[in-house]
């Protein structure tokens, strides 16, 4: 029996979890089968603890259960504890170990796959939620010269900032009618384009050279990245590179093995271009 998978979410049925995962175990010789979860509302834990009992090796978590899945885990990788989230459970020697990738996952696409260096950027990142704080740990690994946190509810930005300033990393939280500066990478990690909003950015946001990245993707372009064309941002992309990515890193934490992921974003972003 190969080993067993799956991602848990709420909705589920369009992860392209399964397809990533399978490719993932063709490329590496890896026997295992990875399935898409449905999870109910009310119970996460309880579908999550039925699934490893029946032998289950691992998972991934999405929205709406990354919270969940941190509170579930017997124990934590220091970038799952720093996050508040996890993305990715592991069962050893009985018990669960709790990791989050999408950090990682968002870096490796940033600088490997777009080639754009994140040390000595000015960086605002949109959102204070659950997306924003996974994100935040992997960014304050690199030299940048500062990130902005800008939120809807202000209160918000400035709550996730404080948690992590440092005198190291300049990290302040605003409402997005104070933001007034331009930034070199803009990353939005609010749920607006799920629901196909814009968000009220000035457009003196986006330096001439800046990166727009929007961690949401979906059919066509989001809001966010034609707002950012429309603003003359000329480097755009959307999350699919960072699904693949954090999918690799999860992949890895597993099985130790590092999946190639060049070929399959390419193939992948044929489907959905920026
Ligand atoms: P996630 O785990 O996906 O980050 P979340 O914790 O519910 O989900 O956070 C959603 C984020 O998207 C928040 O920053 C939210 O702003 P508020 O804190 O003001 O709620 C932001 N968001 C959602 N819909 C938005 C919209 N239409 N415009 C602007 N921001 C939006």
């Amino acid at each position: 029996m190969p080993d067993l998978y799956a991602v848990f979410g709420n909705p589920i049925a369009h992860s392209k979890s399964p397809y990533i995962h399978t490719a993932f175990a063709l490329e590496t010789g890896e026997d295992l089968r990875y399935e898409a979860r449905l999870a109910p509302l009310a119970d996460f834990a309880e579908t999550a603890r039925q699934f490893f009992a029946a032998g289950g090796k691992g998972c991934n978590i999405t929205v709406p259960f990354k919270e969940e899945a941190f509170r579930l885990a017997d124990d934590l990788t220091p970038r799952a504890r720093e996050a508040g989230a996890v993305n990715t459970l592991k069962a050893e020697a009985g018990r669960l170990l709790g990791d989050n990738t999408d950090g990682a996952g968002l870096l490796a696409d940033i600088e490997r796959n777009l080639a754009f260096t994140v040390a000595g950027r000015r960086v605002l990142l949109l959102g204070a939620g659950g997306a924003a704080r996974g994100a935040l740990p992997a960014l304050l690994l690199r030299q940048t010269a500062c990130v902005v946190i800008a939120n809807r509810t202000a209160e918000r930005a400035v709550a996730l900032a404080e948690i992590f300033h440092t005198t190291e990393h300049s990290v302040a939280g605003v409402g997005f009618a104070d933001l007034g500066d331009s930034f070199d990478l803009i990353i939005n990690a609010t749920a607006a384009s799920l629901t196909q909003e814009a968000l009220p950015l000035p457009a003196g946001v986006f330096a001439p050279d800046c990166l727009a990245y929007d961690m949401m993707y979906g059919k066509g372009e989001t809001p966010f990245l034609a707002q950012a064309r429309a603003a003359g941002a000329k480097i755009r992309a959307h999350g699919l590179g960072m699904l693949i990515e954090q999918a690799a890193e999860a992949f890895f934490f597993w099985r130790g093995k590092r999946p190639r992921t060049d070929l399959l974003r390419q193939e992948m972003l044929l489907e959905n271009p920026v």
